[in-house]
């Protein structure tokens, strides 16, 4: 599958709160992700911004009554509601949400609500005292009893200068939840264990071997999966991403530590993807103090290979209850020959090649170029993608092999 927001027609209710201005920074990056956004407010959310604001960031006319369409050939609560994927609503007020739990039609967006058969998601955001209180409470519990997904403020300080729950999140998470909304369920209930990243080995205080990977694919991974449905752990080596909303985030620096994360994590994982770019070797003996130019250090250091964590996790694959242990082989010669080796090497279910010389395919790049190769020597060449869309094209072909 593409990535969720791909051709995905969202329409986004705003209601009467302070948050409403955050509403454009979410429209934007919505679009961004590729989706089609069509903007409905009440009349309080236009005491806060213009209807003109969000016409010219989503691109459509705003509605905003149910009376007076900007488009008369349709009847707009129904046509809107039909032609959505999900209906957002953000910033969702205690009146809104009152509105929602008790199934009113007086607003377009309480008949969008009643009329649509796609998710419906909900930020609540308020004063927290509001927030708390029994009334809203109750009305939460029944927006979800209905089925519409809430998800829970941000705490911190509010416009008003309390403190406590009712900020509208920041778009990390909130994208985070319109992708799983956005997304079929089609991972729900499978462990993956994902890791990314560079490791590094300390020669001396200051100094590390290491290479070139960002982390970029991993963290891909590990999003995507989440998206789906997934629990997921990232073991990750240094890098400089944000981890992904959701994933039990495991952070090591070498190796040896890689090794030990991952071995602790073995048990529950149904899906392995061996994504990092792991050190061969680290020192011998890493010096506990600055290595000095003039020393007899400096021009020769003694190393040692570090374990082979994925030659290990082959070696353990039993029969039935094994995980599907999916490898990264990044090279810059031979590369299916190469694929092809490990993958039997390693004891592998999948083996996923790329070219680090490519052109938008090395460390770094936005984007991927890969080649998965399975047990049987099945080859699948990709063209060039996002690394996002490449990360859901090879969980593509693992829900195959689980389905199966
Ligand atoms: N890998 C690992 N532990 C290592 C080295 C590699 O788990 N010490 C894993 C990587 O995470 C990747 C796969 O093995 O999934 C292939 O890694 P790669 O660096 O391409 O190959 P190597 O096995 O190190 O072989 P070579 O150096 O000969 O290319």
């Amino acid at each position: 599958m593409a990535t969720p927001f791909a051709g995905k027609q969202i329409l986004f209710g705003i209601t009467g709160g302070i948050a409403a201005y955050k509403a454009a920074d979410w429209i934007r990056a919505l679009r961004q992700d590729g989706a089609e956004v069509t903007v409905i407010m009440t009349e309080a959310a236009t005491k806060f911004v213009t209807p003109l604001t969000f016409a010219a960031l989503s691109g459509h006319p705003v509605e905003c009554d149910i009376f007076t369409s900007t488009n008369p050939e349709s009847i707009p609560h129904i046509s809107l509601a039909k032609q959505c994927d999900l209906l957002l609503i953000a910033p969702a007020t205690a009146n809104t949400i009152a509105r929602l739990a008790n199934g009113m039609a007086d607003t377009l967006l309480g008949c969008i609500a009643l009329a649509t058969r796609a998710p419906v998601l909900i930020f609540p955001a308020m004063n927290s005292a509001m927030y708390l209180h029994p009334a809203s409470q109750r009305n939460i519990e029944r927006c979800k009893e209905i089925h519409y997904t809430i998800i829970p403020p941000a705490c911190g300080a509010m416009a008003c200068g309390d403190q406590g729950p009712g900020r509208l999140p920041e778009w990390p998470c909130a994208q985070a939840a319109i992708a799983t909304a956005l997304s079929p369920q089609d991972l729900a209930n499978q462990h993956f264990l994902v890791t990314a990243g560079p490791t590094q080995e300390p020669l001396d205080p200051v100094r590390f071997l290491s290479n070139r990977s960002t982390g970029k694919m991993g963290y891909a991974l590990a999003r995507a999966a989440k998206e789906r449905g997934a629990i997921v752990t990232l073991v990750s080596g240094p890098t400089a991403i944000p981890p992904p909303w959701g994933v039990k985030l495991v952070e090591v620096r070498t190796a040896l530590e890689m090794q030990q994360a991952v071995s602790e994590h073995y048990p529950t994982a149904t899906v392995i993807i061996k994504s990092a770019a792991v050190s061969d070797f680290r020192l011998t003996q890493s010096s506990p103090q600055k290595i000095k130019k003039n020393s007899a250090e400096a021009t020769t250091l003694g190393l040692t290979a570090n374990p082979d964590i994925l030659l290990e996790l082959g070696n353990r694959k039993g029969a039935s209850t094994s995980p599907i242990l999916v490898g990264f082989a990044a090279e810059s010669d031979q590369h299916l020959e190469e694929g092809q080796r490990k993958l039997l090497q390693k004891n592998l279910d999948l083996i996923v090649v790329n070219d680090i010389l490519g052109h938008d395919t090395g460390f770094a790049s936005d984007t991927n170029q890969i080649t998965i190769i399975d047990k049987n020597g099945g080859q699948t060449p990709l063209p060039l993608l996002s690394k996002d869309e490449t990360a859901h094209r090879v969980l593509d072909r693992i829900k195959h092999m689980l389905n199966s």
